[in-house]
């Protein structure tokens, strides 16, 4: 997809740091944009911001985790701008801790925003966006935690892990199915954004949320690594060159390079992973 001018891009998880950002990179194309998120004055925010900048935009109150609550962005997107054609499924949530230590909730919450957020997605937006039959492309934000070992991410990286696989088969079947739509899936390292403060999305109905089971102490120090992490503003040039050039796997930090070439070769290998950081 080369041309983006009056094209209407849907960005989820539009309200804070990498969608926020993606979503501005849009207006800068001169696209129409739908900004979807659960945290509604931020998105107020957000869209108010855009407005100003002579962007056309239109803020949608949306919970990924919700099949109806998708359906209504899809539907309100289609009656303020006609075709979809840029999907962002970006709006995630950070978890942590050991995995024999999450509760069910924590599960339900981290797969139902980080995975079936994207499933729900797939499902309501590409029907129509093969059937207008005008270029198209679905942008996945994944994480360097789907193709590295990451230790104590919680469910967060078995979410991600799930994002990389529905990529690499949408990829395809799109293909196969003949659709003028692309598929890309960013991979990034870390960014300065506002994910360790997730749980301020936390849904009321899964009850109190369980206490933060991470070690303070590490805690603290991914909270500084992450502040002095890339702009997600310096991530979207990437993102953009990579729709024009139908790449599937954008990767962000080349620092990673190393890791993710053990882990192929270990797989490939039939090793076992090494410890983090040995
Ligand atoms: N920040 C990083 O270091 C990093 C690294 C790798 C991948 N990512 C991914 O980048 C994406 C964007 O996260 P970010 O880092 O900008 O964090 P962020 O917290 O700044 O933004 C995430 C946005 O998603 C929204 N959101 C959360 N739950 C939602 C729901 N149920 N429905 C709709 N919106 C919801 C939040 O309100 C927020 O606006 C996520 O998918 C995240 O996993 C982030």
């Amino acid at each position: 997809m080369e041309r983006f001018e009056g094209k209407t891009a849907v960005v989820t998880g539009a309200a804070s740091g990498l969608g926020r950002a993606l979503a501005g990179r849009c207006v800068e194309a001169k696209m129409r944009v739908v900004l979807a998120d659960v945290e509604v004055e931020p998105l107020k925010k957000a869209e108010e911001a855009l407005l100003e900048r002579g962007g056309d935009v239109l803020a949608v109150e949306t919970d990924v985790r919700k099949l109806d609550s998708i359906e209504n962005l899809h539907a309100k997107a289609i009656e303020a701008y006609g075709n979809v054609h840029v999907l962002f499924n970006n709006a995630g949530v950070a978890s942590g801790g050991a995995l024999w230590e999450q509760t069910p909730a924590e599960w339900d919450w981290a797969l139902g925003v980080n995975l079936w957020g994207f499933a729900h997605a797939v499902r309501t937006f590409i029907p129509g966006m093969i059937a207008h039959g005008e270029e198209g492309h679905v942008v996945n934000t994944c994480s360097i935690g789907a193709l590295i070992p990451m230790p104590f991410g919680g469910a967060y990286n078995v979410a991600k892990a799930g994002v990389l696989a529905l990529s690499e088969t949408l990829f395809l079947e799109l293909k196969i199915a003949d659709a003028r739509i692309g598929v890309s899936v960013l991979c990034p390292g870390l960014m300065s954004t506002n994910i360790l403060e997730s749980s301020r999305n936390w849904p009321e109905e899964l009850g109190p949320r369980p206490p933060d089971k991470r070690d303070p102490a590490e805690f603290e120090a991914l909270r500084e690594m992450m502040a002095a992490g890339m702009a997600p503003g310096a991530v979207t040039e990437g993102v953009f060159n990579a729709i024009r050039a139908d790449q599937l796997y954008v990767l962000t930090h080349p620092e990673f390079d190393a890791m993710i070439r053990e882990r192929m070769e270990a797989i490939l290998d039939r090793r076992n992973p090494a410890l983090p950081g040995m």
